[in-house]
């Protein structure tokens, strides 16, 4: 086979290994996806396997997109009828089909974390309670941990808790990790649906398995329990979501729980040069929980696939960006989506994409800004919910005056207190309008008119021209040319909102059904993507966090802010290991080259702050190798100019490496006390060696 004779024995052995449990335990760039791809693959077409039975469980949407066209490249068309999905998109899925075993309705909608808060502000008040005893947001938080098998609650927290449960079962709301905790519900009370999915997905497969919690590794032991099909792939070193329950333990876990399991290890790194890797090695070493391993890879690379750029300002951090940028897209035939900027935390990026905009650098960001959250697109998900359901008054009361329609709250609970309890509201508006004529029944019976309308046209047409044709009937967009500026691009984002139709409408496991289950299965999935409708061009440099960019690779990785307290960051509860783990996977996306970079005045949050640099950097050039490289070529002198690269020594600090240069000055890191100086290219107390 073809596709096999890319990889080696490893590799190989555990694509053919198709019965039963397996697990690859390896490190990142091993090939540990592009295995798990390959396998899914051969079941297809070696095997005959019928792709409709495979599970293949990723951890975020983009890598399912990426995993399906890697899928499609290798086995065809077929492919596409796999289910490859996040953890959270496939318990909505099982959910829209069996919720109602426990008393919801099949159409619950799922709440964002806005609207949790909401929810709980609102709880407060019923309560009673202070904000001042706990946040609504700690709250919220420590709702989520329990949900996820952490902690205990008890005393307010428990009647918070149990408010907030009944509430969002009355509005038939759920939120994300009831996603998870109804699914391993149903899953564990009723044998027949378990049963029905287990024949579904006859052979499971999970990327990324560091990073599953207990209830998320309990949901795929109960899928997998019938027929003991289960191959996860994961590195200990890259588990970097304890935060939400993530426990690297299940690694360990799966072979007591299979123990018939095969175990595969991989050790080549097919990603970077060792010249990236080294650092990657030293780093992850200081931590002492993990399993011993080291990478390495064939392809050997130099000193200058490694930049550390360490600047004085913040503003000079994005500015030195766009010009490497700029060299290596005019000079190194790099395009800009083969580069990436990471950053611990988001509220990084803005001082990053103001640099890019500046600089004329096309961007995508992934994990930003929610696109789902903003006024306009909710204003149209309201419309396209309340034409699916006329009796959903949170959406009524929504778009009732959008665009406005003179009808206030006061007709609004006028109509209501009028409307008989059994009546559908749209009887109750004609009646309404029989027994008091009014401008504004008028209008009521209007805005009837048009959504029965729409329900007309949502019947019939293909999602796209009927949310055309829904834009163009209500007028909504005119409400919005007010508001409408650079900043907002209201009328864009309600434009881009389209995009999100078309691919539903392609979407080859959606074939078939209802306008009305696209959208309800559509949604869950754009409501579970973290990446939609952020600034997006496809072509552009990718900005994230390091925890979106999980299990990709880019040819140059810039990581930014590396500095104390944003890099580790220095949260109250932040474990210095689990951060060591976020550096080493950010530090592992590089293919070519990699830049470290860091400012000692830092903007942010409105502070210009002190900022030292990041011992995740020094850990990573302090390797032995530059060291003996420096010894060996002691006291040979040069005398052309001094460049990145070069070895030389300094009158006080010793020997050194120049890492990076700008105009006149080179920075240089020194061996003796790993510490990184500038210095004028010229100046007499710097001497390079051979
Ligand atoms: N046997 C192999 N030969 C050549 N390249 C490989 C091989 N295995 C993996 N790769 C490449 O190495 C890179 C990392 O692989 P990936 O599957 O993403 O690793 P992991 O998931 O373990 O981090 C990818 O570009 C992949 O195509
Ligand atoms: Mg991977």
């Amino acid at each position: 086979m073809s596709f096999l004779e890319g990889l080696n024995k490893d590799q190989r052995a555990a694509v053919e290994k198709v019965d039963g449990p397996v697990i690859v335990f390896a490190g990142a760039g091993t090939g540990k996806t592009r295995t798990l791809t390959t396998r899914i693959a051969y079941m297809i077409t070696e095997k005959d396997i019928n792709p409709k039975n495979i599970l293949a469980i990723t951890f975020t949407k983009k890598a399912t997109n990426e995993m399906r066209e890697r899928v499609m490249k290798l086995s065809g068309i077929n492919a596409k009828y796999v289910t490859i999905s996040t953890i959270h998109a496939l318990c909505a899925r099982i959910l829209r089909q069996t919720i109602s075993k426990i008393g919801y309705g099949l159409n619950f909608e799922i709440v964002d974390e806005e609207d949790v808060n909401k929810i709980i502000v609102d709880i407060y008040k019923d309560l009673d309670i202070s904000k001042k005893y706990f946040s609504p947001r700690a709250a919220a938080n420590i709702i989520s941990s329990y949900k996820n098998g952490i902690g205990e609650i008890n005393g307010i927290i428990k009647e918070v808790y149990d408010a907030y449960q009944k509430r969002l079962k009355e509005s038939n709301q759920v939120d994300f990790d009831d996603l998870l905790v109804l699914t391993n519900e149903i899953l564990t009370d009723f044998p027949d649906v378990l049963e029905y999915f287990q024949n579904k997905y006859q052979y499971i497969l999970v990327d990324e398995f560091q990073d599953t919690n207990i209830i998320q590794y309990n949901i795929i032991k109960l899928l997998a329990a019938k027929n003991r099909n289960l191959f996860v792939v994961g590195d200990d070193d890259q588990s970097i979501y304890s935060f939400r329950g993530a426990n690297v333990l299940n690694m360990y876990q799966f072979s007591k729980d299979y123990p018939e399991r095969e175990l595969i290890k991989l050790t080549q790194n097919y990603r970077s040069s060792n010249a990236i890797l080294k650092g990657s090695n030293n780093l992850i070493k200081h931590n002492k929980h993990r399993e011993e391993k080291e990478l390495f890879s064939d392809v050997e690379g130099t000193l200058q696939d490694v930049t550390i750029h360490d600047a004085y300002y913040y503003e000079d951090e994005p500015r030195y960006i766009v010009d490497e940028i700029k060299h290596l897209v005019s000079q190194k035939n790099y395009q800009y989506k083969d580069i990436a900027i990471l950053y611990r935390t988001n509220v990084i990026s803005r001082n990053i994409e103001l640099g890019l905009i500046e600089g004329g650098i096309p961007y995508q960001v992934y994990g930003g800004f929610a696109f789902l959250k903003r006024k306009e697109i909710k204003d149209v998900l309201s419309y396209l919910k309340y034409i699916v359901d006329p009796e959903n008054m949170f959406h009524f009361r929504r778009i009732i005056n959008l665009p406005a329609r003179g009808i206030g709250d006061k007709t609004i609970e006028k109509l209501l207190l009028y409307k008989k309890e059994d009546e559908i509201l749209f009887d109750a508006i004609e009646r309404f309008h029989n027994e008091f004529p009014s401008t504004k029944s008028e209008s009521l019976l209007e805005f009837k008119n048009l959504i029965v309308k729409l329900q007309e046209l949502f019947e019939k047409l293909p999602l796209p021209e009927f949310y055309d044709e829904m834009l163009s009937l209500t007028n909504y967009k005119e409400t919005l040319r007010n508001e409408d500026d650079e900043e907002s691009n209201r009328i864009q984002n309600v434009d881009e909102f389209k995009s999100i139709l078309v691919q539903l409408e392609r979407r080859a496991d959606l074939e078939g059904m209802s306008n009305k289950d696209k959208l309800q299965i559509g949604f869950d999935d754009v409501i579970l993507d973290e990446t939609v409708g952020t600034k997006q061009d496809v072509n552009g440099v990718v900005l994230s966090t390091v925890h979106s960019i999980k299990g990709l690779e880019f040819r140059a990785v810039f990581v930014v802010a590396l500095e104390e307290g944003i890099f580790p960051s220095l949260k109250e509860d932040s474990d210095i290991e689990e951060e060591r783990r976020i550096a080493y996977v950010a530090f592992t996306r590089a293919k070519e080259k990699i830049y470290l970079t860091c400012v000692s005045r830092r903007l942010i949050y409105g502070r210009v702050v002190l900022n030292q640099k990041s011992r995740f950097i020094t850990e990573y050039v302090a390797s032995l190798d530059w060291k003996e490289h420096l010894e060996e070529q002691k006291e040979i002198e040069d005398n052309t100019p001094i460049k990145v690269g070069d070895k030389v020594t300094h009158c006080n600090f010793g020997d050194g490496l120049v890492i990076s240069e700008s105009g006149s000055i080179i920075q240089v890191l020194f061996e003796k006390d790993h510490s990184f100086r500038k210095i004028l290219r010229d100046h007499p107390s710097i001497k390079k060696r051979k």
